[in-house]
């Protein structure tokens, strides 16, 4: 993940591209039950104000210290307004099966959210075969109301996840990763 972007801007053109990666994701019954809000300028700042009220509350009533509860809104608003471009990935039932139980909802539920995944990861695919960097931000999941009603979304628009996108100011911090077969079952019978 790359968190830091020069100025440079995003050309249009870079952006569609990112775009038509992701609608090439996978999802159940090709239902596509991604949506994107591509958001430059001040619409990036108003994202970024309103999450940052929201994270404040969450933080305040968890009893984080004032100091500590300030350093982390003034770096979840850098990381967001320093991008010249963030992509708004939310998730649509609209086309997915309805069910008469809920454990099936439940399942269809998961679906979109992971086809929603599968087109965020082409994203960052494609971004970083272009020479971008980008960075998958999990706030707009924990304030979803505040994300729909700040940038008029339609109602059946859930916000999943923020992308940051630019070109990359630094290379990033490489992150270990645990080793496969620590993560890995192989079964034969
Ligand atoms: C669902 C999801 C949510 C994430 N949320 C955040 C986030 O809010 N802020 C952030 O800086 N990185 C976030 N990340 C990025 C992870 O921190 C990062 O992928 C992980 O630490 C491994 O680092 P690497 O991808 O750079 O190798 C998120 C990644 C995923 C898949």
């Amino acid at each position: 993940m790359i968190r830091r972007y020069s100025d440079r801007t995003l050309p249009r053109e870079l952006v569609i591209a990112l775009l038509e990666a992701a609608t090439r994701a996978p999802s159940p019954h090709n239902r596509q039950p991604w949506r994107f809000a591509v958001l430059t300028g001040n619409a990036r700042v108003r994202l970024a104000i309103a999450m940052g009220e929201r994270l404040r509350e969450d933080l305040t009533r968890d009893g984080v210290a004032p100091e500590q509860i300030a350093r982390d809104v003034a770096r979840s608003y850098q990381r967001i307004t320093s991008a010249p471009v963030c992509l708004l990935a939310c998730m649509t039932l609209r086309d997915m099966d309805v069910y008469s139980d809920e454990r099936r909802n439940a399942a269809e539920r998961w679906m979109a959210g992971q086809a929603v995944a599968a087109a965020l990861q082409n994203v960052l695919l494609t971004a970083t075969d272009l020479g971008l960097g980008a960075c998958w931000m999990c706030a707009p999941l924990f304030c979803p109301q505040t994300v729909i009603q700040t940038l008029g979304l339609p109602e059946d628009w859930q916000p999943q996840a923020l992308i940051t996108l630019g070109y990359p100011a630094d290379a990033g911090k490489p992150r270990d990763r645990r080793p496969v077969d620590e993560v890995t079952i192989w079964l034969d019978n």
